[in-house]
């Protein structure tokens, strides 16, 4: 699988919308591209943070900001100490996440899936599950204990890998981010019950940094996702 670092960055776009699997690539320079902002800096965002809470959408073309929040997303994940990274932590409303299962840049393989589909969901598996757009908050998570992802590397290969272990459950747990859902979503009721202070304790303190102007408000925060969407995403 590809390595996100050390990689010259290859601007290339689906030219049918996902999931059409006719896929080409073509080299062009950036300034062939649509009218585009920059990724600008990202950073970590925490619940209830709208980017957080909403169907991320598929890419249709992969260009240096791209290719640039992925490098991001990756110093970002080994800052917090995470091994996996959904775009919408970050703020970006793009089918896209990052791991590394050993949560540091000089070990383990830095893995980029685009665009992934998770199927073939075998057996059950129970283990603690944290997030760091949770910070602090860990419960028992249940999940199928092997899974089959595919999904598009970061220079345009397809990738299909029948999973299990960790990587399976990284991988259905950051699938789930771009779903709009957060680990809380999928406890049984009694975990759920335990953890609605620790959420509205969350909520009370993303409100406050909204109201001290900390943190853009709702509105244009969703306006951003909008625009963002608008740049790289199929039409909405
Ligand atoms: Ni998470």
């Amino acid at each position: 699988m590809a390595r996100a670092r050390g990689r010259t960055a290859v601007v290339w776009r689906w030219d049918n919308a996902w999931p059409t699997y006719g896929m080409t690539i073509s080299m062009e320079s950036p300034t062939e591209q649509p009218e585009q902002s920059g990724i600008g800096r990202l950073e970590l965002v925490e619940f209830p943070h709208p980017a957080l809470l909403r169907r991320t959408r598929p890419l249709v073309h992969i260009d240096e900001g791209v290719c640039d929040a992925v490098e991001q997303m990756f110093e970002i994940m080994y800052e917090a100490g995470g091994i996996g990274l959904a775009a919408n932590q970050v703020g970006l409303p793009y089918r896209l996440f990052v791991v590394n299962l050993e949560a540091r840049p000089e070990a383990g393989e830095e893995l980029v899936f685009i665009n992934p589909s998770l199927s073939r969901p075998r057996g059950t598996a129970v283990q603690e599950e944290g997030c760091l757009s949770l910070p602090g908050l860990r419960m028992d998570v249940r999940r199928p204990e092997k899974v089959v992802l595919d999904a598009w590397s970061l220079d345009g290969e397809a990738i299909h890998l029948d999973l299990d272990g960790m990587l399976a459950r990284v991988v259905q747990h950051e699938f789930d981010h771009l779903e709009g859902k957060l680990f809380t979503d999928r406890l049984p009721e009694a975990a759920a019950l335990e953890v609605r202070r620790s959420l509205d304790t969350f909520r009370e303190v993303f409100l406050g940094r909204q109201s001290r102007g900390e943190v853009p408000g709702d509105d244009v925060l969703a306006a951003r996702l909008d625009r963002l969407e608008g740049e790289r995403c199929t039409g909405a």
